[in-house]
């Protein structure tokens, strides 16, 4: 036996007003088609059927899908069936075909391997998902008969007031043998009120070959259509990851108002604070501490690192290092163990060394700074002549005074010090000290002076 899964993506999703295919608009981090991809079950060949806006549609196959996912063209949109009908040429040698709609997150492997372990026992020609939510407004409804048995699927758009009374609907997700299928998608006509090739109508036409359906939980049908329903799903969606968290050993201290994306990885023992969102590849280690109101993404925090109120974007937060509050780390930040960048404070592109402080209201960007070194309040790489970005090199356990201007390139030798204000434009030897700023001068009596000026 030989098992296909096809998944539809090819439409446009009209009720989404956008420029984006319907299937790439994203959920807690991943786009809709991604979902799917990673919901499918182990299968011998994965079939993704695209046409609105292909060429991105296939880039999120070919990231989402195994390996060697097969691509098929819908040039046109005429339907669900009209889809699978074209995917059918890519299944020769196929024996069981699993549709997927692209458009429903919810799924999940055991779900659908469950569906295709009942398929493959009951021996019918075609075994669908069916559901029971709350409000079938919109879904296909599946219509029985007296003895409980399918005799068909019925479009909302198609359906008269008694069957718009049926709440089973059609999740879009079936199993089918192929030999039926392709003889009965062979026969499909546009005969609906949107003239569409229905998928649902091959289902009506295998009646007499065995029906079988599988109930899904309520929730499982949810379809997004629209940026309603879109929200709606993220919301779900991010419970679930926060729901998993939780039980694997983390702590979300408000789940309401924290957002972390699918391909986030967390530790056991970390502690998330109301307001954090973790996006893309983050990975947070035990005992660090994020929130509250932190951004982080593509962001990897080492053990007992602590993270308030800062944006990290691509940045590297070594063991017990502090970020914040109100710290903005962006592209290639490592910070190495204990390090501290506080309030305040920018950087960008810059190494800072094991238990280093950048503590308030400066902006380190091109810059590696050594070991144990202190860099001043409002201290300043001064790293772009306005045509190139030029490096600044710290050395360790230097002592760079409040307000220094960096001006790059240059290098501060280990151990020395910079004078509080000083523009430092050529390279500090290690041990020195470099002060650029005038003698302070003193005027004795002068406010006595100007009082009388004014007062005469
Ligand atoms: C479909 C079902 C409906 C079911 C619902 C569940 C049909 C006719 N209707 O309706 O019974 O209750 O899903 O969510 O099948 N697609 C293509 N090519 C096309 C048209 C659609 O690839 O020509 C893809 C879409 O990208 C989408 C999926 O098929 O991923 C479903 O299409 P959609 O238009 O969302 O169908 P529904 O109206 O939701
Ligand atoms: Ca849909």
């Amino acid at each position: 036996m030989t098992t296909a899964a096809v998944v539809l993506a090819a439409g446009r999703g009209i009720r989404f007003n956008s420029e984006l295919p319907k299937v790439l608009h994203e959920a807690a981090g991943r786009p809709l088609l991604g979902w799917v991809l990673r919901a499918l079950p182990n299968v011998d060949r994965v079939v993704v059927v695209v046409g609105h806006g292909s060429p991105a549609v296939r880039a999120v196959a070919a990231e989402w899908g195994p390996d060697e996912v097969v691509v098929v063209e819908q040039a046109q949109q005429r339907g669900t069936g009209h889809a699978l009908r074209l995917a059918a040429d890519a299944l020769d040698g196929i024996d069981t075909v699993l549709v997927v709609p692209g458009d429903t997150p919810l799924l999940d492997e055991p779900l659908l391997a469950g569906l295709l372990d009942r398929h493959a026992s009951s021996g019918a020609a075609v075994t669908l998902l069916t559901a029971t939510p709350a409000d079938p407004t919109g879904y296909g409804r599946i219509r029985r008969d007296e003895g409980g048995n399918i005799v068909g699927i019925v479009e909302h758009r198609d359906a008269d007031v008694a069957e718009l009374a049926i709440r089973e609907v059609n999740t879009s997700v079936y199993a089918f043998q192929i030999g039926p299928l392709r003889t009965a998608l062979e026969r499909l006509t546009t005969h609906n009120e949107q003239g569409e090739e229905y998928l649902t109508d091959v289902v009506g036409a295998l009646v007499s070959a065995g029906v079988h359906a599988v109930q899904a939980p309520a929730e499982v049908a949810d379809g997004v259509n629209d940026r309603v329903q879109l929200a709606a799903m993220a919301a779900l969606l991010r419970r679930r990851i926060l729901h998993d968290l939780m039980v694997a050993g983390v702590t979300v201290v408000d789940p309401a108002t924290t957002y972390v994306d699918a391909g986030v990885r967390i530790d056991a023992d970390v502690v998330l604070l109301p307001g954090t969102h973790l996006q893309g590849g983050t990975q947070v280690a035990s005992g660090a501490v994020i929130g509250p109101d932190s951004r982080l993404v593509d962001t990897v925090v080492e053990r007992d690192a602590q993270i308030s109120y800062s944006v990290l974007l691509d940045a590297r937060v070594g063991a017990g290092a502090s970020v914040g509050p109100f710290a903005y780390l962006r592209q290639g930040v490592r910070l190495a163990a204990g390090a501290k960048v506080g309030t305040f404070v920018e950087v960008k592109n810059s190494t800072v060394g094991e238990g280093s402080k950048v503590p308030h209201l400066s902006y380190i960007g091109d810059a590696s700074i050594g070991k144990g070194a202190n860099i001043g309040a409002a201290t300043v790489t001064a790293n772009w002549d306005g045509y190139d970005k030029h490096r600044t090199v710290i050395g360790d356990g230097a002592r760079i005074g409040s307000d220094t201007m960096l001006v790059a390139p240059v290098a501060v030798g280990d151990g020395a010090y910079t004078g509080a204000g000083s523009v430092i434009t050529s390279d500090v030897p290690p041990g020195a000290l470099a002060v650029e700023r005038a003698q302070q001068r003193i005027v004795e009596g002068y406010a006595e002076r100007r009082r009388r000026r004014h007062e005469t």
